[in-house]
Order: C-alpha cells, then structure tokens, then sequence
C-alpha cells in the first residue's frame, strides 16, 4: 500500500471523490427538490458560503494523494455553477500516484449543456452523465416538474457525441410514474450506442415521500429488457462501481442497473463526498458532515494541506458507513430515522 493511502474499518479504500458544486437546479424533480419544500422553506446556500475553485482544488490534491482516482462534479445542478471550465482545467492538472491523470466527470440535467460542452470537452472534461428519466413530454415535465422539454437535453446529447464527449444516461425508475419509459429509453439509446443506467429510486434525503411500493426493482426492469430485446448479463466493470452491466442480444451497445435498494453494494464503497459549502460526508444517507473550512480557509489557524491530510485520514479510518445494507437487513440505525441531507446539495 501507498504511504498516503488509508482504509476505513471495513478496509475499504478512497478512489472516488464527488464534489457538489451548488445547492441549486434548474428542475424540481419531485423525487429530489418538490416545490413543496424546494420552493418555500428551503434555505439554498448564498454565493458566499461556496468553496472558492482554489479551495476545491487544494481538497482534491489532497485526496489525489490519498488514492482518488476518479473526481465527479455534482450539484443540484453543476452548470449553474458560473466559470466551471476553469475548475475543470484546474482539477485535470492533478496526477493519480500511479502518474496517471485524474479523470474528471460531470453529472447534469442537460438542460443548459448544448451551449457549454464544446468548452467543457476542450478544458479536458473526460466524460458527461446526463440524466434523463423520460423522452415522452408529459412524463418528463412531470418527473422535473418544470416546462422544459426533453427535446432540449435529446439536443445537447447529440451535440455532445457529435463532438466526441463520452455519454451516458441516468434514469430514475418510479413505478407508476415512469416505468412505462423503460422500453423507449433504452430503444432510443440502443440505436445511438449510448448506455443507459437504470436507478432504484432510493429513500435519500428527508422529503421525497419515498416509500418501498415506488421502487421497481432491477430485477423487474431487466426482466421488461429482456422480454422486449433479449439481454446477457455481463456483471460489474470494477468492483467498485455502482452499476451493473448488462448487453443486449444483437449486441448493439449495453446498459445498466444501479440497485442499491434490492441490492445494496456498500461492502466496495470508496466514494467519499463533498458539498459545496465544504462539509464532508462519507455517505450519501449521512445525517451530518465534517467541515473542511477550517483547513482551506487561508485566513485560518488550521489551514494548510498537511492539516487537511491529516483531518481526512482520520475522518475516513474511522468510517463504518453502510446505510443500504443496513436498510434491507432491517437494522434500524441512526440514519434510518434522522434527517439526512438532500441528494441536491451532496450530489448523486
Ligand atoms: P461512473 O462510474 O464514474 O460513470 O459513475 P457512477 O457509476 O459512480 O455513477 P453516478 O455518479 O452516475 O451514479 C449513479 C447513481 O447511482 C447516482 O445518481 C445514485 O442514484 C447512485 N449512487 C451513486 N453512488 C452511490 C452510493 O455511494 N450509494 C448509493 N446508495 N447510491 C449511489
Ligand atoms: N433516487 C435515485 N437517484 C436519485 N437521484 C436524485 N435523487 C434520487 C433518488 N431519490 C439521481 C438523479 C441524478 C443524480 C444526480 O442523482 O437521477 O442522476
Ligand atoms: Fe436537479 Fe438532478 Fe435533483 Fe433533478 S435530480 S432536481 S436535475 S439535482
Ligand atoms: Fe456508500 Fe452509503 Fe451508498 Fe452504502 S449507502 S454505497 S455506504 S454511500
């Protein structure tokens, strides 16, 4: 093992860091921001509480040194977030310890990606998840509760292949909401050769109003694939990654399942989660976060990266986290009744 590498209680590593950018979206997913809630009471972070670009930056040299990989940048929305080209320049400077460069991803609703991905692929971004839970008009502008249309982000998907930025897609499955857009969304990008992911809705954050009975089950959506086109299962990439890959038949492009409610994958969790106030979180179903300002603020005793390594070592030796696994073995543990923290302000 490297010298500045470090395991949690449960040996698992640090490969993956996930850094939200805003608090803030252009959509109202009722399954992330409903208006309810998102446009009433919710106190939204003010600019002034962001991490600045050179504040992320020393956290992800920092974590770079500590064996992360793989750097994705989150929101709410991570567009919103005004001059992003020059943090992505900034983070694709950083080397792994094997020498390699960092890869650096962004997670986006796509609504106002057309016009930025040329500058985002020529800044070095590696590659572009946009979620997209339906094609059908209705469907989606009820799913994102906004006026949108998915035409708009079916456009910026296209931009971006056709000026050669890696794709793929994320769809949250509701039942009786969306699961009629299984077939057509995998039809749609099996034609162009883009992987879809396929996501349990999960029971993150406080408001959402989840409950087990709107949760399709994987198994139910790869069973509606396999009816409709023939699929092969064809397991994990890496140990480590949330989906689960599965190809069609014809052999025309492949797709995912991301089951972390049917079947959580918490035992290889290396992801480790930042907002974009600066708190830490070791998992997305956490109830509170350790504040890394205190070792980024200039104007702080404690701020230096030596502090900071130190700060996140132990954070991290001491991590224990397995809320999914804890959820379907009935173990009732803290989070399970606490208020966690929102999928839009730590990110997906
Ligand atoms: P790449 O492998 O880099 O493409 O990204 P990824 O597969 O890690 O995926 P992404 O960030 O797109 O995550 C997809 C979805 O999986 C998220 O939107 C969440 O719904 C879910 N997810 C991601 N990470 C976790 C996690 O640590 N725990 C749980 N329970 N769900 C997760
Ligand atoms: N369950 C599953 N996935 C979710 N996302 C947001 N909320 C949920 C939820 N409750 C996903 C979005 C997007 C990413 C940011 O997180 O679909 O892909
Ligand atoms: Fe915005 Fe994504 Fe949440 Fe939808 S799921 S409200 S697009 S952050
Ligand atoms: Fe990791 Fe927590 Fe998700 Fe489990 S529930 S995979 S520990 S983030």
């Amino acid at each position: 093992m490297k010298m500045n590498t470090v395991t949690d209680l449960k040996k698992r590593a640090i490969t993956d860091l996930r850094i939200s950018l805003t608090d803030r979206c252009n959509f109202r997913c009722t399954y992330c921001m409903p208006k309810k809630v998102f446009n009433s009471s919710y106190k939204f972070l003010r600019p002034t509480d962001l991490l600045t670009f050179e504040e992320i930056h020393l956290i992800a040299k920092t974590l770079v040194k500590m064996g992360v990989k793989k750097i994705r940048l989150t929101g709410g929305e991570p567009l919103m977030r005004k001059n992003i080209g020059v943090l992505i320049s900034m983070l694709k400077q950083l080397s792994c310890n094997d020498n390699s460069p960092v890869e650096v991803s962004l997670t986006t609703n796509g609504v106002i990606l057309k016009e930025k991905v040329s500058d985002l692929l020529s800044v070095g971004l590696d590659r572009i998840t946009v979620s997209l839970d339906s094609i059908d008009k209705a469907i989606f502008q009820q799913m994102s509760d906004t006026k949108h249309s998915p035409e708009t982000v079916l456009d910026a998907i296209e931009e971006a292949r056709r000026i050669g930025m890696e794709v793929k897609i994320n769809t949250v499955v509701k039942k009786g909401v969306n699961d009629s857009q299984i077939i057509p969304i995998a039809s749609y990008f099996k034609r162009l050769g883009i992987t879809v992911r396929f996501i349990e809705f999960m029971d993150v954050g406080s408001v959402n109003s989840w409950q087990m009975s709107h949760v399709l089950p994987s198994k139910r959506i790869v069973s509606i694939l396999d009816k409709e086109f023939g699929v092969n299962y064809c397991g994990r990439n890496s140990k480590n990654e949330v989906s689960e890959v599965w190809s069609y038949k014809d052999e025309s492009s492949k797709f995912g399942t991301i089951s972390s409610v049917t079947k959580p994958f918490c035992g290889n969790c290396t992801r480790l989660r930042i907002s974009s106030e600066g708190m830490l979180h070791t998992c997305l179903f956490s109830t509170k976060g350790h504040d890394l300002k205190p070792f980024v603020k200039k104007s702080s005793e404690l701020s230096g990266q030596g502090n900071l390594q130190t700060f996140l070592s132990q954070i991290w030796s001491l991590r224990n986290d397995q809320y999914s696994m804890n959820r379907l073995s009935g173990i009732e543990g803290s989070a399970i009744n606490e208020k966690r923290i929102e999928m839009s302000y730590i990110g997906g």
